[in-house]
């Protein structure tokens, strides 16, 4: 919806253009700049994105002074405490919350998918015993493509929502596989009487010479974590997800490159960098050197799982990690000291003028990692376990793209600063 006209002016040459000043239902106005280039003959610069909406989206919005974070309108601080991970899911790719038939019927179907053909699974080795989880994910992921592409009508709507289905079903037995591989274990085969962060923490754990009993804990916190990483628009993987699926590209290999992107420590990779960074830390003592590092411009150190693009104020994923921290050490009656050094560096970091002047809060990986070791999850599959979570919002996502009939391949401009055109130099004459 357009709001009203700006007026952009060229005082060199007096041409001037209207631009639309549209308007989402939430969120900042946002000006329509589609028309610069052909009207005045230029380009925005915005490297980063950083004030570019790349789309239009209905389904999350994040208000980052506020600390506000909603999924088709939820609030997620009522996600986290009354939904499930999968309900979240069908909320994400539908839009609606799911009545009891709805849910049964999408559970039924994503419980019918979790097997991987057979031979994927000699893929796993191809890989040494120590190859990163997310390198794995990356290649197993993407090479799904392989098996479900031939018949893949990317013009009907039931295909696309089939492949949602695979990917939200396959990934936590790829993932478990991906573990299993890396402790010489026989990869244990899904049960789809399980709930699905139950059957996730089972395929990893079990193994298949004894019983295996899914701690309720476990799946209760798992359940939690999955739910506040779901979805998070436009950030760095979805966006990925989107370029990459704007070109009309095969969904798995979508994924498989919105994995790719989530593995940066910048992204996803930071709550396998928090564990390794407070490891590193060792002790309270260590803390007030390392936040120096942290303040040095001339160090690249960064106080992992500190900052955020979007949110300048708190990360409310964080407010509620933070709390289940608590209850999960409780409940499962470890007492890890990481957790107390963590609070105690976000203590410090709070109140040191260099973080409080850049508003970085801590973010919902600065506390995950605590969690995920508490639950028994190796820090290698820290990403993994979000990559998993952030499926739903990738295939949501790309369905709502999918579905745009005006969408068209995702193709940047740039400001080239290289050189001028010249004439090439025979190889003998340089
Ligand atoms: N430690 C120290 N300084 C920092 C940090 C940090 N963690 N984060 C930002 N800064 C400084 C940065 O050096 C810059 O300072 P100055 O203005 O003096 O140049 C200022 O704060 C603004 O930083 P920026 O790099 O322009 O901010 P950004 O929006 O481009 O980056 C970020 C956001 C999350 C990549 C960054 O804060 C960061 O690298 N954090 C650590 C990694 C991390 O925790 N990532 C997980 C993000 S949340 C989960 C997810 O969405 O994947």
């Amino acid at each position: 919806m357009s709001l009203k006209n700006l007026t952009l002016t060229d005082n060199e040459t007096g041409k001037s253009i209207e631009l639309p000043l549209l308007e989402g239902t939430l969120g900042n106005p946002t000006i329509d700049v589609k028309g610069i280039p052909g009207q005045l003959g230029y380009f925005t610069h915005d490297p980063s994105f950083g004030t570019t909406a790349s789309c239009e989206s209905r389904i999350t919005f994040i208000d980052g002074d506020k600390g506000i974070l909603l999924h088709r309108g939820y609030p997620i601080e009522q996600l986290a405490e009354k939904s499930n991970y999968l309900e979240t899911a069908y909320l994400l790719i539908h839009g609606e919350l799911p009545n009891k038939e709805q849910y049964d019927e999408f559970s039924t179907v994503i419980r019918r998918h979790t097997m991987i053909n057979e031979s994927l699974k000699t893929f796993f080795g191809g890989f040494r015993h120590d190859a990163h989880p997310m390198s794995m994910m990356m290649g197993v992921v993407g090479s799904l493509a392989a098996f479900y592409h031939e018949g893949l009508n990317m013009n009907d709507e039931e295909h696309l929502m089939i492949s949602a289905h695979r990917l939200i079903s396959k990934l936590p037995t790829i993932a478990a596989a991906c573990y299993k591989h890396s402790i010489g274990e026989p990869i244990v085969y899904p049960r789809n009487d399980l709930e699905y962060c139950e059957n996730l923490l089972y395929m990893m754990f079990s193994v298949p010479c004894e019983e295996y009993v899914v701690s309720p804990v476990a799946a209760k916190a798992l359940n939690l974590l999955f739910i506040l990483h779901a979805d998070h628009e436009q950030n760095a993987s979805t966006s990925t997800v989107r370029l990459v699926g704007s070109t009309g590209a095969n969904p798995f290999a979508c994924i498989s490159a919105g994995i790719a992107a989530l593995w940066g420590p910048a992204h996803g990779g930071a709550n396998e960098g928090v564990l390794k960074m407070l490891e590193e830390i060792g002790s309270v003592e260590n803390i007030p050197k390392f936040i120096e590092k942290a303040k040095d411009k001339n160090d690249p150190f960064r106080l992992m799982g500190f900052g955020h693009r979007v949110y300048k104020n708190f990360d409310p994923r964080a407010t509620i990690i933070r709390e289940v921290c608590y209850q999960v050490l409780e409940e499962t009656g470890i007492k890890d000291p990481m957790f107390g050094l963590a609070m105690k560096l976000e203590e410090i970091a709070l109140k040191d003028e260099y973080f409080v002047e850049r508003k970085l809060y801590p973010n919902v990986d600065f506390y995950s990692g605590v969690i995920y070791k508490a639950l028994g999850i190796p820090v290698s599959m820290f990403t993994v376990m979000f990559a998993l979570a952030r499926t739903s919002g990738w295939v949501s996502h790309w369905l709502e793209m999918m579905g745009d009939p005006d969408g068209r391949i995702g193709r940047p401009r740039q400001l080239y600063m290289g050189a001028l055109e010249r004439d090439y130099i025979p190889l003998e004459k340089r």
